[in-house]
């Protein structure tokens, strides 16, 4: 591998993405601790890999290439600003794409749609043609009133595809906009035992509570772990799923150098591609990927807080932590020490849950129903303590405080939020601030 990871680095070094603008990012990625010399030049190699400003085949350096032809974004990063999460587009400045937003496209039965595939793709190479592109805008849906005097205002969002260049989706296609979710952390969430995740599963609800929580499963029966919807078990798989639908770009697990685009879009599949023989028949060869992945599994935790003080008993008291889960230990990883036997916080059970109707997209995903979402981890929202009121909280973004996302909380959380709802004020900002510390 090192002689491999050299000559990528020389390759990668004149692709490496330019430093982002000069506002410091909330998210930055850090190597875990106990990584050898050569882990962390693996690492810093397979960060160009996720920083790297992707070009359309065939480029003029003979390097790997390959973007779109259609794509959403030429680079992880570009998503994943610093491995964080995405941002909505100001509604104030219509045609904007915001950060990180992705259109998933299905319906019942049917993966995608026929024409458009499972994503919308918003922008194209060179000589061919984008999909279409998003419109966002938002109403107020309720006002919420809390002890205190305090009232919040949820909203919701209406995306749209707009301008589609291959025609109407279809009439049963149902489409779900998904924000990027922070990465940070991923390679610990990977190596949480699966004993440890099922023991808390209750798909039946047996013990009452009202909270049931089940697996997602991946074609193959692994566990799911990655996504809104848990519908990827590893993040090679995460990784590779990727590089097709948001890039544009094959892969051994996705091999088709056309990324997304489907038969009806005969343009895209006829155009030039970056697929080549000594990359294994490719565009990013299995020893990028690997670095790749090695990267994401090696970035630090984005925050290590137990559930200790006032605040983190209200979150105990409250219910959060039934499904937001505080702690777990990762098994062991031979092949990963650093990774193995490490405490982690992530206050997430990796378990599907229903939160009911206001927050379904109708779009079933593996085992997982159009009402289920992964608790997501709550981990690295001190990052964030200073944008709450204008935050994309939410697989749709739809949340711009803390507060408001507990509030959007319905189904097997009902009870968690009504009673949050009722805490005294100096309560919920305790709560709340507990949060924004995690
Ligand atoms: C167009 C924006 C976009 C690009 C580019 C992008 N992502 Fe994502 N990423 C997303 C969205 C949206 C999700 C959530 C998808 C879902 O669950 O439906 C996501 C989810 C993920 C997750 C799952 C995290 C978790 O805990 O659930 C990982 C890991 C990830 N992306 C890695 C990558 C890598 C690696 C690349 C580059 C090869 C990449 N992403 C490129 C938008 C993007
Ligand atoms: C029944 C399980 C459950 C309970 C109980 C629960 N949550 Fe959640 N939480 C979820 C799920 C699932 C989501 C993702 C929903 C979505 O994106 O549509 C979520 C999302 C969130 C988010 C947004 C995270 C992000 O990255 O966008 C926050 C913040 C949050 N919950 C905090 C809380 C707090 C605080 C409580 C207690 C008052 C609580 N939750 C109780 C399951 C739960």
């Amino acid at each position: 591998m090192s002689r491999n990871a050299a000559r990528l680095s020389a390759l990668l070094l004149a692709f490496s993405a330019p430093a982002f603008a000069a506002d410091p990012l909330p998210y930055h990625s850090e190597p875990v601790a106990g990584l050898d010399d050569q882990e962390m030049l693996d690492h810093a190699i397979g960060q160009a890999v996720f920083e790297r400003l992707w070009v359309k085949a065939p480029s003029s350096t003979k390097s790997a290439d390959g973007l779109g032809p259609l794509y959403n974004a030429r680079s992880c990063a570009a998503c994943h600003p610093g491995g964080g999460r995405g941002e909505l587009p100001d509604p104030a400045k219509p045609g904007e794409q915001g950060i990180g937003v992705a259109l998933r496209l299905g319906s019942t039965g049917s993966v995608g749609d026929p024409v458009y595939g499972r994503q919308l793709q918003v922008q194209a190479v060179a000589g061919q043609t984008a999909e279409g592109l998003l419109s966002v805008t938002s109403r107020d849906v309720r006002r919420v009133k809390l002890p205190g005097g305090t009232t919040v205002r949820l909203r919701r969002l209406d995306v749209q595809p707009v301008g589609l260049n291959f025609g109407p989706l279809a009439a049963t296609t149902r489409t779900s906009v998904r924000v990027a979710p922070p990465v940070l952390g991923a390679g610990l969430l990977e190596r949480i035992p699966e004993a440890d995740i099922l023991a808390a599963a209750d798909p039946d609800d047996r013990d009452g509570d009202g909270i049931s929580g089940r697996p997602n499963r991946d074609a193959s029966g692994a566990l799911g772990r990655f996504g809104w919807k848990a519908t990827n078990a590893t993040l090679a798989a995460q990784n590779a799923e990727a590089a097709m639908l948001d890039l544009g770009l094959s892969t051994a697990l996705f091999p088709a150098p056309w990324g997304d685009c489907t038969e009806a879009q005969a343009a895209c599949r006829a155009a030039p591609h970056g697929n080549q023989a000594r990359f294994e028949g490719v565009e990013i060869p299995s020893s990028m990927m690997g670095l790749l992945d090695r990267y994401m599994s090696h970035t630090q935790a984005p925050g290590a807080t137990p559930p200790d003080g006032p605040g983190g008993a209200l979150f105990t008291e409250t219910g959060c932590a039934a499904c937001h889960r505080p702690a777990f230990t990762t098994g062991d990883d031979p092949a990963n020490p650093a990774l193995s036997r490490q405490a982690v916080f992530p206050y997430t059970d990796l378990l599907l849950h229903d939160l009911g109707p206001d927050l379904g997209d109708g779009l079933a995903a593996g085992d997982a129903a159009g009402g289920e979402w992964r608790t997501p981890p709550l981990w690295g929202l001190h990052r964030l303590t200073s944008q709450d009121g204008k935050l994309a909280l939410l697989h749709d973004g739809r949340a711009r405080s803390v507060a408001e996302a507990i509030l959007w909380h319905g189904g097997e959380a009902d009870s968690a939020r009504t009673r949050f709802a009722a805490l005294s004020k100096a309560d919920r900002d305790r709560l709340i601030r507990f949060v924004l510390s995690l």
